[in-house]
């Protein structure tokens, strides 16, 4: 039996066809259900689909062997106990730092606010920034404008949301993607039944 762990939202949405051409599918009615658990059209492949911050942490656990996660996640989690097989080159955007026009982010200490806390003082810190980091959890952009932060970590994309709130993107901290992560031990335990999985997801990607 193998288990992977899906990230549930935008993720989601680009995962599904993504296995479908490697041939598992997952019927309309299971991914509507409640169950979390959910059955797929091959016996021995069983799929949840979680919170994308958790899948690291339930493939470390081996409670999924596989998952998908976007490379943000992955960095923010550290990755102990997990091995990243394949990029899948899903969900593309891009870690970057942003803020007001008109700030300046070259004077004392700066603030600096995130849901990507490791990620944004490991830049800051390479470039020997003197930074405090102000966690949040989502709507990063409304920081800068109520004064909170002098500028923000976040994910960018299309650049729309940074762009209704009047900030501009200033400095690129790493390109994101999703990637296929494997339990150590299960890639040991279960290798070849992995390996054929890993080919199908290659060969269709
Ligand atoms: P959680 O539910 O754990 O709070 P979330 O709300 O950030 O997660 P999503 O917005 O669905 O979840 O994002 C999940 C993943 O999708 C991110 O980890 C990232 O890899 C990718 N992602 C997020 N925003 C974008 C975007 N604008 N464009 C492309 N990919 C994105
Ligand atoms: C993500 C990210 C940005 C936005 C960027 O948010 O945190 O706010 O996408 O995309 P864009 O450059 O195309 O506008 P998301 O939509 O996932 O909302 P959330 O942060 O509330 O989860």
């Amino acid at each position: 039996m193998l288990t992977i762990a899906l990230s549930k939202g935008r993720i989601l949405e680009q995962t599904l066809p993504l296995l479908e051409k490697a041939g598992l599918s997952i019927s309309e009615k299971e991914l509507q259900s409640r169950k979390l658990v959910l059955d797929t059209n091959l016996d021995e492949i069983k799929v949840i689909i979680i919170r994308a911050s958790d899948v690291p942490v339930f493939v470390q656990h081996g409670a999924a062997d596989l998952g998908i996660a976007g490379k943000d996640v992955l960095l923010e989690h550290g990755a102990n106990g997990v091995f990243e097989l394949i990029d899948l080159g899903i969900s593309k955007c891009k870690l970057m730092v942003a803020s007001k026009p008109d700030q300046d982010l070259n004077e004392g200490t700066l603030k600096v606010a995130t849901k990507y806390v490791k990620s944004a003082k490991a830049y800051f810190h390479s470039q020997g920034r003197q930074v405090e980091i102000i966690k949040l959890s989502g709507a990063m952009e409304l920081a800068p404008i109520v004064g909170l932060a002098d500028c923000i970590v976040d994910l960018v994309d299309t650049g729309n949301t940074l762009k209704a709130n009047n900030l501009i993107p200033i400095e690129l901290i790493q390109n994101i993607s999703s990637r296929l992560i494997v339990n150590s031990a299960s890639f040991n335990t279960k290798h070849s039944k992995i390996n054929d999985w890993l080919d199908k997801i290659k060969d269709n990607l």
